[in-house]
């Protein structure tokens, strides 16, 4: 039975959101585990079917996964396996992070290559290049990437044409356990890299993060046990201040680190928001119409984030003007602004271009989440919309968003999640 989210614009938002810990950081931080000689205990890990597929990937591999509550406990000490079939990987896309710890811990990996996703191709060349400049012996044919890693490593230098999460993550899993350093320059830095960094060497590895965006990574013998707390979803809660700012209200954001997002800050400040941010917390309060977005570019950290930008034109649909957004990372991750234009907004698209005409008002109706921030942003836009606005295929936003109707009906959306839902659509 399909669930919906069924959403009747126009409540102002008051009160407190906890917010949960981030997706970006579980998903490699829980591949790092595959390292571990020992028990790893995850604090802070959100309850999001991407994490279980995550989860469902360890087990494959002969790791014993709990979950209490929030903390995710691993034991990673039989680590049996070192392929994940085809079945495994289409379930989540970013699982590709396993071939980087797979193979530091066992010296071979054989992975289902992952297919391209919702918002573009995803190749995978910076991965493979770069395993390869460190010795890994690698083999693609038959949708399959299987990789030796050679008995004797040589101290290698990797120089990324484009400061890419995952090959980061993938060079870093790869290189943290035998002998050798390895340096990569121009690697991203996402505060996830930071937090991966912090879990590899709080398990005794050696990782360092230089502020020229350079990571120097000196292998070490065996990783051990360790306890690690997930940062805060950065991505998250962009999407609950965009949520305040199409509303109205005044909503405080705990569980938060603003220093992940301080430079998206300024974009709500100029829309109209007022923000008070004390790193751990935000508030953020909101009584006016959104003013424009002077040219949103989505760039690599610490520039604005691709995953905070369905999320921003929502705002900018209701904005008084014309707001611009250049999508410079995904080729497809536009895929909102159909489903937008449905609800009366008003925006072009020109190749990485979107211009949006802010309108007073956009209206409820039947739509469908094409992936997963666009998902999110259909349910921000809903909140403001007139009427009730009913959001399908919540297959997309469950993968990243824990119970994201239950945070926003805590400060007064007026929002619920129901089963094969009888539309609303009367008024
Ligand atoms: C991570 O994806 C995130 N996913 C994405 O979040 C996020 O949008 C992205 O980083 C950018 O910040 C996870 O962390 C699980 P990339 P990733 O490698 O690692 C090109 C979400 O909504 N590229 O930095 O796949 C690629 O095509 C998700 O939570 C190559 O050309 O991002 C893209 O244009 C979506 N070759 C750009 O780099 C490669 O080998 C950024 O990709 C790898 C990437």
């Amino acid at each position: 039975m399909e669930e919906t989210i069924v959403i009747k614009g126009g409540n102002r938002l008051e009160g407190e959101i906890h917010l949960q810990g981030s997706k970006n950081s579980s998903l490699p931080v829980l591949a790092a585990t595959v390292l571990v000689d020992g028990v790893s205990v995850i604090h802070n890990c959100p309850d999001l079917t991407d994490v279980t597929a995550a989860v469902k990937i360890l087990e494959h591999l002969g790791c014993k996964v709990t979950r209490e509550g929030d903390t995710l406990t691993v034991d990673s000490r039989f680590v049996t396996g070192n392929s994940i079939p085809d079945s495994l990987m289409r379930e989540m896309r970013s699982s590709i992070v396993f071939l980087g710890s797979v193979l530091g811990r066992t010296g071979q990996a054989r992975l289902s290559s992952p297919g391209g996703c919702e918002i573009g191709l995803r190749p995978i060349d910076l991965h493979i290049s770069s395993l390869k400049a460190m010795g890994v012996v690698i083999d693609e044919s038959r949708g399959y990437v299987s990789c030796t890693k050679d008995k004797v490593r040589r101290d290698t230098v990797i120089s990324l044409s484009f400061p890419s999460v995952g090959a980061t993550e993938n060079i870093i899993l790869a290189g943290a356990l035998g002998r050798g350093r390895t340096v990569i320059l121009n690697a991203a830095r996402e505060p996830e890299i930071r937090d991966l960094a912090d879990f590899l060497n709080s398990c005794g590895c050696r990782v360092e993060l230089t502020n020229q965006g350079t990571v120097i990574i000196d292998a070490v013998e065996k990783a051990h046990g360790t306890r690690h707390r997930i940062i805060p979803d950065r991505i998250v809660a962009l999407t609950y201040l965009s949520a305040v700012a199409v509303s109205g209200g005044d909503v405080l954001i705990t569980n938060t680190d603003t220093d992940d997002y301080r430079t998206v800050l300024p974009f709500f400040q100029r829309a109209g928001c007022e923000i008070a941010d004390s790193k751990k917390q935000i508030r953020i309060k909101m009584n006016r119409r959104p003013r424009a977005l002077d040219d949103i570019r989505t760039m690599p950290y610490p520039g604005f984030p691709t995953d905070a930008q369905a999320a921003l034109m929502a705002v900018a649909c209701f904005a008084k003007g014309t707001s611009v957004i250049v999508e410079n990372i995904f080729e497809g991750r536009f895929k909102h602004v159909g489903e937008l234009v449905r609800m009366g907004a008003k925006i072009k698209l020109e190749g990485r271009v979107a211009l949006i005409d802010g309108v007073e008002t956009l209206y409820g109706t039947r739509v469908e989440c094409p992936d997963l921030r666009a998902g999110a942003a259909l349910v921000v836009a809903g909140l403001a919309a007139r009427g009730v606005t009913t959001v399908c295929s919540l297959k997309h936003i469950d993968r990243g968003y824990e119970n994201i109707e239950a945070c926003l009906k805590r400060v007064g959306a007026d929002i619920e999640r129901v089963q094969n839902a009888e539309s609303k659509m009367q008024n």
